[in-house]
């Protein structure tokens, strides 16, 4: 059924649902009114996501979480103009809630349905109109780094997109998580190692630097090197991590945070472009924002670094992208299916 676009002042609701987070955001021209997310707790104890519970929990969240989204961007379901939603990457199971919620309110309100990429969309929240922040201009380079995604990203136009650089194992969000759990840190431990890595000193220890070709990431060997490096710490004395603490995880952030500048200064002389801009979980890190804003006067970049919400798992992001596609009229067939592995 063919859409025809009314109103320039339109409503759209996204919906994400792609790992443990179930979000819901409402976006106006650009500024988001809401943006609601409901953290699963239920996989601290696991050490990681189970994908079943995560699915369970997502069939339990949607229904307020879409409800808490549209009451406090103060409007009805009535005046949605379409609804977006993460179509992939992610975990099935957990797709799949989102996608059928999706299609069903689209088809229940007889308004357009947009499919997202959740990767796409790290990259595109930079141009939610916020105070302090700027939108970068094409073409830019992305770094998007999470749980499940360490990529370079040359974005040539909102949807003219290309991986020059990804990582070979492990995301670099695992490396944070996997060496937190080593710690002891409950998951997802990314947090906590900046937390403790903010009073530490970053040169105490040092853990190598894998080499692989100049654009792409390798991070299962350091997991590893934390591993060996911890038991045999612990094994002379057994108070090591917690008499260490700061300075361990400073260290290991500073080895990531060193890493992935790397990386980004390959990329930008490969391709001469200055205009960076980081997304995803990771770039909530308080290293990796500094190592960027230094890189503005070191090496003239333009940086854009998002606000925290919009870093993490999001469903702002997921209406940003539902807007733009909105526009364009590049809406989706109603029998579209939920993509656990999807390239730009
Ligand atoms: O984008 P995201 O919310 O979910 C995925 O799509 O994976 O990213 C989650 C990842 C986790 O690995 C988490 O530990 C990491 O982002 N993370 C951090 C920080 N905040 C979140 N890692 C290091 N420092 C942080 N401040
Ligand atoms: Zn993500």
């Amino acid at each position: 059924m063919p859409y025809i676009l009314t109103s320039k002042n339109n409503y759209i609701l996204g919906i994400e649902s792609s790992c443990d987070d179930t979000a819901a955001a409402v976006i106006n021209n650009g500024v988001i009114l809401s943006n609601v997310v409901a953290t699963q707790k239920i996989h601290e104890q696991y050490g990681g996501v189970v994908p079943e519970l995560a699915s369970r929990a997502h069939q339990q969240n949607i229904v307020p979480v879409v409800h808490e989204a549209l009451r406090k961007a103060n409007i009805d379901k009535n005046q949605l103009s379409a609804i977006a939603f993460t179509r992939g990457p992610g975990l099935m199971g957990s797709l799949l809630v989102g996608t059928s919620f999706s299609k069903s309110l689209s088809m229940g309100l007889g308004i357009p349905l947009l499919a997202v990429n959740h990767m796409q969309a790290h990259i595109l929240a930079h141009f939610i109109k916020a105070e302090g922040q700027t939108a970068p201009k094409f073409p830019f380079l992305a770094l998007t780094i999470s749980g499940g995604h360490t990529q370079i990203v040359k974005v040539t136009d909102y949807f003219k997109m290309e991986i020059i650089g990804q990582t070979i194992d492990d995301a670099v969000g695992e490396a944070f998580d996997k060496s937190a759990k080593i710690l002891g840190f409950p998951y997802p431990g990314g947090p906590l190692i900046d937390k403790y890595a903010q009073e530490g000193n970053p040169k105490r220890f040092k853990f190598p630097k894998p080499k692989v070709s100049p654009l792409d990431f390798s991070f299962s060997g350091l997991k590893t090197s934390v591993l060996y490096f911890v038991e045999k710490e612990v094994n002379d004395n057994p108070d090591f991590i917690s008499e260490n603490i700061n300075d361990i995880c400073a260290s290991i952030q500073f080895t990531i945070v060193d890493y992935l500048m790397d990386k980004l200064k390959n990329a930008a002389k490969q391709t001469g472009i200055k205009e960076i801009a980081i997304g995803g979980g990771v770039s909530a890190n308080s290293g990796i924002r500094k190592a960027l804003k230094d890189a503005e006067n070191k090496y003239g970049w333009i940086t854009h670094i998002p606000k925290f919400e919009y870093c993490t798992d999001n469903a702002a992001m997921i209406a940003m992208v539902g807007e733009l596609k909105y526009k364009r009229e590049l809406f989706s067939e109603n029998n579209i299916t939920a993509k656990a592995r999807i390239e730009f």
